[in-house]
């Protein structure tokens, strides 16, 4: 029995309790980036269109339990959310035992880690939630990771529980790179360690064509191919990892192409003096910090090839112009692409905002940590939650 979705319900003159991740970006009490709060909207809409009495429910950071921090507050966003729907979304303090909506149609309760026992899953603490509302919706894909009160241990509790429908699309778009995707497919992975992607390279690894890799992670494969990285971010400890990932994707006639030239300086900063080195020529006193031009070219052609995309990580330190070519020429190889396209994680989307080409994705994620997790092809806590349930249910039935 598939997992229902708000869809599904009726939810007409419901108290709906729909949990969003909004932990967004803040600075000087505003929000920096809206993707978050923007890719919420559709479910929101669509909620107030059918009825619902809403709660809005999110998390903001890792405040200390049990106590008020204005830091934390979702101040910001109500403000954000009331600007972006055109009505007024005010924030309620102090909900878990319960409160009056007054006439608001929708409102936004306040951070759900202010409440003891939010991050440990407790279960008073998920009853008395599933306690405000009729119906619970599950919409915060990038918090499903987390089993937390708000997350999962409602919906144990909640009368009725369902997906919403951004939770919905983040995991088609993820199952149609997982599960059946079309061929070739091309993983760019880049990130500064090994140690952190290993359980993502080791799941890609078995099912692209190509796995295009950079940053520190290129490093120590460079390493593993004996060639010596100068001063490089590199994990010697990963070597072996390095040299296994290679021979299973050599096994498979998958490529893991390397770097055969690469951009080198002394300091990362604007400033320092910058030389192209072929990776056979890096001298003690250098570190990487992008791929060079022939790599670029390279990397292109794999990308043109390509029927489905998946890419996570910058290749280079993009921040630095300098040490930007080889991102930007890998975003626009993207973008050029007609292939399904799927990105995500933290700077990834900071590089294709730098870029200008959201909208030559056909799906960016709002997840980090959720997005990896599906990638490395481990159950989101969450959706182990639903499949309890509905055990539960069918056994009562
Ligand atoms: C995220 O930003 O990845 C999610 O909102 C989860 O936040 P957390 O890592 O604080 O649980």
């Amino acid at each position: 029995m598939p997992i229902p979705k708000m869809s599904d319900l009726d939810l007409k003159g419901k108290r709906v309790l729909i949990r969003e991740d909004f932990n967004v970006p803040l600075k000087n009490g505003e929000v920096t980036s809206d993707l978050r709060i923007r890719a919420a909207l559709p479910t929101i809409k669509q909620a107030l269109k059918a009825g619902a009495r809403i709660m809005l429910a999110s998390h903001l950071g890792r405040p200390t339990e049990g106590v008020f921090d204005e830091t934390y507050s979702l101040a910001p966003v109500a403000r954000e959310l009331s600007k972006l729907l055109k009505m007024e979304v005010p924030l309620i303090q102090n909900w878990i035992d319960g409160f009056n909506m007054g006439d608001a149609q929708i409102v936004l309760l306040e951070n759900v880690r202010f409440n003891h026992g939010e991050t440990d899953n407790n279960v008073e603490l998920s009853k008395k939630m599933a306690a405000l509302c009729d119906v619970f919706i599950m919409d915060a894909f990038a918090t499903s990771h987390r089993a937390e009160s708000s997350t999962c241990g409602i919906i144990k509790y909640a009368k009725e529980a369902a997906t919403g429908p951004l939770m919905m699309s983040e995991l088609e778009a993820l199952s149609k790179i997982m599960d059946k995707p079309a061929h070739p497919v091309v993983a760019i992975v880049g990130g500064s360690k090994v140690s952190t992607k290993l359980a993502l390279l080791d799941s890609l690894v078995k099912k692209v064509d190509a796995l295009i890799i950079g940053g520190g992670i290129a490093n120590t494969f460079l390493a593993a191919e004996g060639y010596t990285v100068g001063k490089s971010l590199y994990e010697p400890d990963l070597i072996d990892e390095a040299e296994r990932l290679t021979i299973e994707a050599k096994q498979r006639k998958a490529e893991i192409p390397l770097p055969v030239d690469v951009i080198v300086a002394e300091r990362f900063a604007e400033d320092a003096e910058s030389y192209v080195r072929l990776v056979s020529q890096i001298d003690d006193n250098e570190k990487i910090f992008d791929v060079g031009p022939d790599t670029i070219k390279n990397f292109i052609s794999i990308i043109k090839k390509a029927k489905t995309i998946l890419w996570n990580g910058p290749i280079g330190a993009f921040e630095i112009e300098e040490f930007s070519k080889g991102t930007q020429a890998i975003a626009k190889a993207i973008a050029d692409s007609k292939a399904f396209k799927v990105a995500g994680g933290g700077d990834t989307l900071a590089a294709i905002e730098k870029y200008h080409i959201n909208d030559k994705i056909d799906y960016i994620s709002t997840g980090g940590g959720a997005f990896l997790t599906v990638l490395e092809g481990k159950k989101l806590p969450v959706i182990a939650a639903f499949e309890e349930r509905m055990i539960k249910n069918e056994k009562v039935a």
